[in-house]
């Protein structure tokens, strides 16, 4: 797919080493989890401290507004107030539902609150079936009638409202763990999730229920047990710094030969990452308030790469660190068991120079001593990433198109990469050089 030169881009003039400290924002992935339990409050007034600025997070709070629930932003952006107390519809919006994957989020509270809840397709990255028969198969375990038609979800609570069940999860499913969880908050009794999803994006929310006076333990692992309440109200939490954000800003040091620190960044969050760059020769050093990434001053060593569910390799770095592979010595087995069409933006690093052979969930990557600058398109959110990584370090002008899917999952990613030595910047779709604020 050649991208249309009408469109805003991101270029990148490549080779300069990346030097100094980079902040690393609010977890998306964990935000939109929390704006969701935040559904849940029927008293009192949520605050999300530390979230990042980026058009998931703004899409959400459009589709909350939407159904009677107050959501304000303050004026740095950094914080976001989600009053919940006067939900008064379980129809969030068609067009907005199915613009994200995380809007799915919002079936298990408002079938909590409300007692039912009608949900259009849900949208997101194309990078695979992205099925949600664990999420049915665990509201149902739960009480619910659930019909489907043409996609959209109708889900309806018996007249005494949700109970407690043991749920058996056939893939640990992060927005299937999260849904039952937060359904589950609310119901009658007690509520099992075995091979529950151990994402630090889930932990996250186990404990802001906890938060709110839900009664959640063992989240973070695969094993949640849940003591439904009759309320829970509002509090203030701070989210999770992004584990894969950080990650991609760790490549972007590794594949640009630089030495950046990674400021607010969660070792703990991010030690799959971590273990599997310094396989590959990278020089990590942890830091109470974040961590140091350092080229080694020699040709990185390919390493074979298994992206599977947490504490697994995640699947979101995936992309970005095929980008670092295609310039390391040797060559890199990557499956991802997560995703089976996770592989498709392979093509445009092919644009680029990169060796590269795929088949279903498999790639194998044989690294090159270079690549060069070329137009590509982001065909979804982290290979977006990927691409940026690429046009970082590779020879001439990289264009990546179609940035808003980078938009989505990235706050302020030019300006961040700019500020630590890339020749970077956005042009409007006339090729003006636009500054994002
Ligand atoms: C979340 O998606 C993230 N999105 C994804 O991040 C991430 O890749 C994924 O978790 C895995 O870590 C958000 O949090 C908004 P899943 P989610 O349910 O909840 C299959 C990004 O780049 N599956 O664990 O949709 C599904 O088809 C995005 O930030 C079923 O078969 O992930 C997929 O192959 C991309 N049945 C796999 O499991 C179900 O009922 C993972 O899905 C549910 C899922």
């Amino acid at each position: 797919m050649s991208p249309t030169p009408k469109e805003p881009r991101i270029v990148i003039q490549g080779g300069q080493p990346l030097k100094g400290s980079i902040y690393v924002g609010g977890s998306k992935n964990a935000t939109l989890a929390l704006m969701a339990g935040a559904v849940l409050a029927s008293q009192g007034q949520t605050q999300l401290i530390r979230a990042p600025r980026i058009s998931d997070i703004a899409n959400m709070a459009i589709i909350l507004r939407g159904v009677g629930i107050r959501v304000a932003f303050s004026d740095d952006q950094q914080n976001i107030h989600i009053d919940a107390t006067n939900l008064i519809s379980f129809e969030p919006d068609d067009q907005l539902v199915t613009k994200m994957r995380g809007s799915l989020q919002l079936l298990g509270p408002i079938l909590a609150r409300m007692r039912k809840v009608r949900l259009a397709p849900p949208g997101g990255c194309n990078i695979g079936a992205r099925a949600y028969d664990l999420h049915i198969k665990g509201l149902i375990a739960l009480g619910a009638t659930i019909d489907e038609n043409q996609g959209y979800i109708f889900a309806e609570a018996p007249a005494g409202g949700l109970h407690g069940a043991q749920v058996y999860l056939d893939k640990p499913s992060v927005g299937a763990t999260m849904n039952i969880l937060m359904a589950a908050s609310l119901a009658r009794g007690t509520t099992i999730i075995e091979n529950a999803a151990q994402e630090p994006d889930v932990e996250d929310l186990g404990n802001l229920i906890v938060a709110m006076g839900g009664k959640v333990t063992g989240h973070g692992t695969g094993l949640i047990t849940v003591e439904g309440v009759t309320e829970l109200h509002g509090v203030n939490y701070q989210v999770s710094p992004d584990r894969i954000e950080g990650g991609t800003l760790a490549m972007a040091a590794a594949i640009t030969r630089g030495d950046l620190f990674l400021e607010g960044a969660n070792a703990s969050h991010m030690r799959p990452i971590l273990m599997k760059l310094a396989e590959m020769g990278i020089v990590v050093e942890e830091a109470p308030n974040g961590v140091r990434i350092k080229h080694p001053g020699k040709q990185l060593k390919a390493t074979d790469v298994t992206a599977m569910p947490h504490p697994g390799f995640p699947t979101d770095l995936q992309q970005p660190i095929v980008a670092l592979l295609s310039l390391a010595e040797g060559t890199a087995m990557v499956t991802d068991t997560v995703y089976e069409g996770r592989f498709r933006y392979l093509a445009e690093l092919l644009k680029m120079g990169a060796k590269a052979r795929w088949e279903g969930r498999t790639a194998v990557i044989t690294g090159v001593d270079g690549l060069s600058g070329a137009d590509v398109e982001a065909s979804d959110l982290r290979a977006g990433a990927a691409m940026v990584l690429a046009g970082l370090a590779a020879q001439g002008t990289t264009r990546v198109f179609s940035v808003h899917h980078i938009d989505r999952g990235y706050e302020r990613l030019t300006q961040k990469l700019a500020a630590v030595g890339a020749s970077i910047w956005r042009e409007d779709e006339l090729g003006n050089k636009v500054e994002v604020v």
